[in-house]
């Protein structure tokens, strides 16, 4: 008897864990305001590209993204489009894009999709000014 006792109440207490966990839970964990990747791109897919960015050019996070309109965050709000450096990151995106669809589309893999030869890393390395000379 006291021992099924025991066991409603933890099954009540993981009941709740569960309901609160859901409700802390942002209703949609997908990023909001995709203009150039897919907008169905999962997490990780996500997460690798902004990470290939960051190193591309030698930056932190916050170059390209706005630090949170709550100041009393430490978090940046990704979703922003408050810093320029995220619209012309957007349109190096494109250009990237162009340029390797427009004249290395004859490097394919053996299912025929094409590799992506010109990336950020190419023209960038670990600079976000390739244009200045060192
Ligand atoms: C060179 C600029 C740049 C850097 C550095 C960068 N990002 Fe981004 N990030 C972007 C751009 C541009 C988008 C929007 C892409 C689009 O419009 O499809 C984006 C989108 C996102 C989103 C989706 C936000 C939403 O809800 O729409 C997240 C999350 C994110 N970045 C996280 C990160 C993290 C974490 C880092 C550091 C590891 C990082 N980013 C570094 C440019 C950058
Ligand atoms: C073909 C060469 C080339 C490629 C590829 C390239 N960039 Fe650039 N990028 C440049 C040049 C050159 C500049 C400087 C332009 C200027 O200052 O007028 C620049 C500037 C930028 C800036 C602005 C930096 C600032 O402080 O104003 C961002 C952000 C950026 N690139 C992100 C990217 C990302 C992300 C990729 C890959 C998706 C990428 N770039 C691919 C050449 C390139």
């Amino acid at each position: 008897m006291l021992h099924s006792k025991h066991f409603a109440v933890a099954a009540a207490l993981f009941a709740l864990m569960f309901i609160g966990m859901a409700a802390t839970r942002p209703p949609d964990d997908r990023a909001k305001n995709l203009k150039v990747l897919p907008k169905d791109i999962s997490h990780e897919d996500l997460d690798k590209i902004m990470d290939s960015w960051k190193a591309a050019l030698g930056v932190k996070c916050g170059f390209c993204h706005a630090p949170s309109a709550d100041s009393t965050s430490h978090h940046l709000d990704f979703a922003s489009d408050a810093k320029p450096e995220k619209n012309i990151a957007r349109h190096m995106y494109k250009m990237t894009g162009r340029i390797n669809k427009k004249f290395f589309s004859f490097n394919k893999d053996d299912k025929g999709n094409m590799l992506p030869t010109i990336t950020c890393m190419t023209c960038h390395r670990g600079n976000p000014h390739p244009d200045e000379v060192k």
